[in-house]
């Protein structure tokens, strides 16, 4: 294969967001905010960071408050402009710039595969990655960066992975790997299982929500049937692709928070508040105060 470079990334957010009801009846999900930024932004942001010039978000309803958000604003910015604030004017005005962000439609909830063959004519004929914007991942240097550099030695796709202990491991893709003799944090991918029974899990190897994919995954989903939730499921997608490519796990360096979950969400908050310059010092002094 040619030597690729990735542009575009691809972010299914196309989510009804029942685990958060009443709070998403009227925006999406990926509109909630971690502190003072919208999950989607902390996304978005990874994928500017790791190179890419063009964001696919792949909606359901609701997409406007996400297009407003990375549209200009003029009113806004000639109020802030007005007032002198320039800090905040610059925040505002620096996401219109941010990438290109296209926008297109998944009418039906059919699954996490079905959600990024949506974007196949946009990405084109070009490795991409996909970022899910629940998983938000905390790390010194951007975790799609880390991935992104990875790529470049192996040409194939790439799954972050991370150790999740016990049960829990059915609330994830589960890789069947061994370690890669080159690289500590690459792992030769033999197999993997959507969402498995504990005891069936082929390890303790999850995959979160950050992937590098070659373009043939389209194929691959296109030829897949309904799995694990009777959804249309990226892991057999990629499981398919086995057949035909190599593909990899990935161990980043950072902390992964899950912010599709209330309690992931709190704790996010919580610890992304803390190591803000501007509120940590006073958060953690309230928060001594509370009664635990
Ligand atoms: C999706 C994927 C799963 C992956 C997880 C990571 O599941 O299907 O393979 O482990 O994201 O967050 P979901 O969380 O959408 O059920």
């Amino acid at each position: 294969m040619a030597h690729h470079m990735i542009r575009k990334a691809v972010f299914p957010a196309a989510g009804m967001g029942t685990r958060f009801l009443p709070a998403t009846k009227a925006i999406p999900k990926e509109m909630l905010c971690l502190v003072d930024k919208p999950l989607i932004q902390y996304g978005v942001e990874e994928a500017v960071a790791a190179g890419c010039t063009e964001i696919i978000i792949v909606t359901g309803r609701d997409k406007a408050a996400m297009e407003d958000h990375f549209d200009t604003s003029p009113e806004l910015e000639a109020a802030l402009a007005a007032k002198g604030k320039q800090a905040l004017l610059d925040a505002v005005r620096s996401l219109s710039k941010l990438a290109k962000i296209v926008y297109t439609r998944q009418a039906e909830p059919l699954g996490l595969g079905h959600a990024i063959l949506m974007a196949k004519e946009l990405v084109g004929d070009e490795p991409f990655c996909v970022l899910l914007p629940d998983d938000i991942v905390d790390a010194r240097v951007p975790c799609m960066k880390q991935m992104v550099e990875a790529f470049e030695e192996t040409q194939a796709s790439i799954l972050a992975s991370e150790v999740v202990e016990g049960p829990a491991i059915s609330n994830y893709g589960c890789l069947d790997c061994t370690p890669d003799a080159r690289n500590p944090r690459l792992m030769a991918v033999k197999g993997m299982v959507e969402k498995p029974r504990f005891e069936e899990a082929p390890s303790a190897n999850a995959i979160i929500g950050r992937y590098i994919l070659t373009p043939r995954i389209f194929e691959m989903i296109e030829g897949v049937k309904p799995g694990a939730g009777g959804e249309l499921q990226l892991t057999d997608a990629i499981k398919a692709l086995l057949q035909h490519e190599k593909v990899y796990g990935f161990r980043y360096e950072g902390k992964r928070h899950d912010a599709g979950d209330k309690l992931g969400f709190l704790k996010a908050t919580v610890e992304l508040a803390l190591k803000r310059e501007d509120l940590g010092p006073g958060f953690r002094e309230w928060l001594k105060s509370v009664p635990l």
